[in-house]
């Protein structure tokens, strides 16, 4: 979780905001948009085919329709589904492939979010995918709307029954019955191996489902009746693996409900291999728990296609292998061994582009504003750069908030903007600002909140923040266990440079390394206009109200700077736009001061 917060709660203030279509620029559709950075040679690294494969997507948080400014990233869902079936054909052969999703199919990106409930239409593209195995993630389970939606329409497709497996999450119906979410486990053997699986899911401990969900702990899952009774059921010689792949992350040093998860299951199954696929946090990660058991994690927002293989699976040492696939064409057709797109396209594949250009269109997400002069980092620019987005959005886009009461401003002294980093999602790249943008920068609509505070107790509170313990630290990105070289080598594209249990080379194409700086929990904008004046305007997301107020009575129990405990009495509604609308906004100002054409 590289978010304050957790970010994934804040996917509970995700709500429609109807969007305004004012000053439109004509853009000319003329070719694609190149970023001159993509420009480098591409080397890659093969694929391991053993007698059994995986593809695994996760986190996939709706963006089925490539990234439309990453040519790194050019691929659409369309596509991936040609690329398994030209794996598959091509390369994998007389082997077995399974597919294997992990969770968090919304928030994140127009296709998903756009729509009235989110994820009405792209749950319908997702599931063209012919998965083995699929189950649901905690932003499934935020809103009752996407619970309904995810268990009428994908955990009781027919299409996945026995397939879409969910061990420690109950859905709870209409009539208050509740009843598991799919499948509680799937027994299967394999096409062509023949090789007898036994496979769970188990979604992290997630404590804010809404009420048409439950869900169990995994220790206590592990201790019900139904898992004793499927484990006596399938003994260690009814099974040639077991494969857990679950809405949880690989490597848990915090939590370690991986690690107490294993060491249960090897309790029972001493010597069976057994094969992790887990998410949630985003990252590209490879472990080794013994030397019969691994987990993949195949990153997010379809930058990362998943791949590991296993061979010799039923002797004492298996053979295991894994790539982290760009989730690009470039990648997609060298693996699959196809040298020419005629040949690399299926039939349901261009179908299933064909439907994501229409749902875009249909949704309006093609609607260009504006156009960003240069990219925006959240995390490979540190906060001082002016190519930072946490930068950009404290000194040039949140300064143009403006209350919807008058009476606020007229007698403040100035104010402080504060805003979560957290909520922010995603960089803003170079090229088009289209209505799509907007969702993948901040999928929530903020409202904003404000305290009148004197000065002096004001300008404590992101210190404060940002000092704070567990609940409000930031993964940082690239911390891994181990520490693979920064590879600067100018002839390679940026991107991922994955450091993992088995190495520096899982990455499947070779980058250049980013760096990478943290980012504070919270970031401010100051504006005073009278060092005098007895009190400003403290403005902040309402999101972190709880966190501001304790930071306010902690910092003036110690200072007592005024005589008063601050309680949610002094937080009033400030109003104004959200930051994604300022951003807009502040796009729109700078005009098209693009060259280029660009066709999206
Ligand atoms: C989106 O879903 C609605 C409701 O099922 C349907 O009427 C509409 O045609 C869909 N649009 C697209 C582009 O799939
Ligand atoms: C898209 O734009 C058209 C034309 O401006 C409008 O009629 C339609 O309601 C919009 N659709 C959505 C989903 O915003
Ligand atoms: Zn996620
Ligand atoms: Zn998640």
């Amino acid at each position: 979780m590289r978010h304050l917060l957790n970010i994934n709660h804040l996917a509970l203030y995700a709500l429609y905001i109807p969007t305004l279509l004012c000053a439109v620029l004509p853009f000319e559709p003329i070719q694609k948009f190149i970023s001159s950075e993509q420009q480098a040679v591409k080397k890659f690294r093969d694929l391991q085919i053993g007698e059994l494969n995986f593809i695994h997507t996760t986190d996939t948080h709706g963006w089925l329709g490539s990234h439309l400014n990453e040519e790194n990233y050019d691929a659409t869902w369309g596509d991936l589904i040609s690329f398994v079936d030209k794996l598959r054909q091509n390369v994998i052969k007389e082997n077995d492939l399974l597919l294997i999703d992990t969770g968090d199919k919304h928030d994140g990106n127009g296709l998903s979010d756009a729509t009235i409930p989110n994820g009405l239409n792209s749950t319908q593209i997702f599931n063209e995918m012919n998965y083995d195995l699929l189950t649901l993630g905690n932003h499934e389970l935020y809103v009752e709307d996407n619970t309904v939606l995810e268990f009428y329409e994908t955990a009781s497709n027919p299409k996945f029954k026995g397939k879409y497996v969910s061990s420690n999450v109950e859905f709870i119906k209409e009539d208050g019955s509740k009843v598991p979410f799919g499948s509680k486990y799937r027994y299967f053997t394999t096409k062509n191996k023949d090789l007898r699986i036994l496979a769970f899911s188990f979604l992290f401990n997630f404590e804010r489902a809404n009420q048409r969900a439950t869900v169990t702990p995994v220790a206590n899952a592990l201790k019900q009746e139904w898992f004793k009774e499927v484990t006596k059921t399938y003994s260690r010689d009814d099974v040639d693996v077991i494969i857990v792949f679950g809405h949880l992350p690989v490597s848990d040093p915090e939590n370690r409900e991986i690690n107490h998860l294993h060491s249960k299951l090897r309790h029972n199954y001493p010597n069976t291999f057994i094969h992790y696929f887990g998410g949630h946090t985003h990252i590209r990660d490879f472990v080794s728990l013994d030397n019969k058991a691994y987990g993949i994690q195949s990153g997010r927002f379809c930058e990362t296609v998943g791949f590991s293989s296993v061979d010799d699976v039923k002797k004492e040492s298996p053979v295991v292998s894994r790539r982290y696939i760009d989730f690009n064409l470039d990648s997609f057709m060298h693996h699959a061994k196809v040298k020419n797109i005629d040949d690399f396209d299926t039939e349901l594949g261009l179908t299933v582009n064909e439907h994501i250009k229409e749902l875009r269109e249909d949704l309006n997400l093609t609607t260009v504003f504006g156009y960003v002069p240069s990219t925006y980092y959240m995390y490979n620019k540190p906060l001082s750069s002016p190519h930072n987005i946490y930068n950009l959005l404290t000194t040039k886009v949140l300064p143009r908030l403006v209350s919807d009461r008058p009476d606020v401003i007229a007698e403040s002294g100035g104010r402080i903007i504060m805003i979560n980093s957290g909520s922010i999602r995603f960089d803003l790249h170079e090229g088009p600002f289209t209505t799509d943008t907007k969702y993948t920068i901040s999928p929530f609509s903020n409202t904003w909140n404000y305290i009148k505070l004197p000065l002096e107790l004001a300008m404590q509170i992101e210190s404060y923040l940002n000092g704070m313990g567990p609940i409000l630290t930031l993964n940082v990105p690239g911390e891994n266990r181990r520490h693979c070289p920064f590879v600067n080598d100018k002839s390679l594209p940026k991107g991922y440079t994955t450091s993992d249990d088995l190495g520096c080379e899982g990455d499947d194409t070779l980058h250049r390394s980013e760096h990478e700086y943290r980012i504070p929990n919270v970031v401010q904008s100051i504006d005073i206009i009278n060092e005098d004046a007895k009190t400003i305007d403290f403005v902040y997301y309402s999101f972190i109200q709880p966190y501001v107020l304790e930071a306010l009575n902690d910092l003036n129990e110690d200072q007592n700077i005024v005589d008063h405990e601050f309680s949610e009495q002094d937080c009033k509604i400030y109003g104004g736009a959200s930051t994604k609308d300022l951003l807009r906004e502040y796009i729109i100002s700078l005009g098209n001061k693009s060259g280029n054409s660009i066709n999206i």
